[in-house]
């Protein structure tokens, strides 16, 4: 799978972020990383309140729902493995910028696509993370895992945009979508320097 094909990204991960930053702290990428699978889940509840009406909506919801809660309990397997102590929850700077691109008012429907936007770019952004630790991490086991979820979130990229397309109205998804794009080029530009998923 390319970059390409899964993601068109405007700003690739720098490969060293995991040879100078990562592999100094593992355990804190880790925590970071379980916080990361939770909130992806949390994320998925709410567009289950927030969209009850939306059958087919609810349904890739519960299905994403308990994946992420999966990811989530091997990241938490993996700590618990090494020894290592899952800390308290890290900021996520990166999803807060990211936030503030949500839409406010137009309506349910907007609003609706631009959540599932924004769910998108994450997913992209932590793909991408993924693919850069799995082919730069010195260790087999995290290597092999990363890679594992590299395809899994790929495929939550493609849903949210699949569901964005669905449920779009009058909302031109492409155009939209190209801002987000442009605007993550933006912020991910400060990061890369930090041992958390999208630090
Ligand atoms: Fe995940
Ligand atoms: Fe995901």
């Amino acid at each position: 799978m390319s970059d390409k094909t899964i993601l068109k990204l405007q700003l690739p991960t720098d490969p060293l972020w995991v040879k100078n930053v990562v592999e100094s702290n593992i355990e804190e990428l880790l925590t970071d990383h379980a916080f990361c699978e939770q909130k992806a889940a949390s994320n998925g509840i709410t567009l289950i309140v927030q969209n009850p009406n939306l059958p087919d909506l609810v349904q890739e919801m519960i299905a994403l729902v308990q994946e992420e809660m999966d990811h989530f309990k091997r990241v938490h397997d993996i700590i618990q493995a090494r020894g290592f102590v899952m800390g308290r929850e890290r900021k996520d700077n990166y999803v807060n910028e990211l936030r503030k691109f949500i839409v406010v008012g137009g309506g349910r429907t907007v609003q609706l696509v631009d959540r599932l936007l924004f769910s998108a770019m994450i997913e992209a952004r932590s793909c991408e993370r993924f693919k850069v630790l799995s082919e730069n991490i010195n260790d087999e086991e995290l290597s092999t895992f990363y890679h594992e979820l590299m395809i899994s979130e790929a495929t939550h990229y493609a849903m949210f945009i699949r569901l964005a397309k669905k449920y779009c109205g009058d909302v031109d998804v492409d155009a939209r979508w190209k801002q987000y794009l442009a605007y993550e080029a933006q912020v991910i530009q400060n990061y890369g320097k930090a041992e958390t998923i999208h630090g």
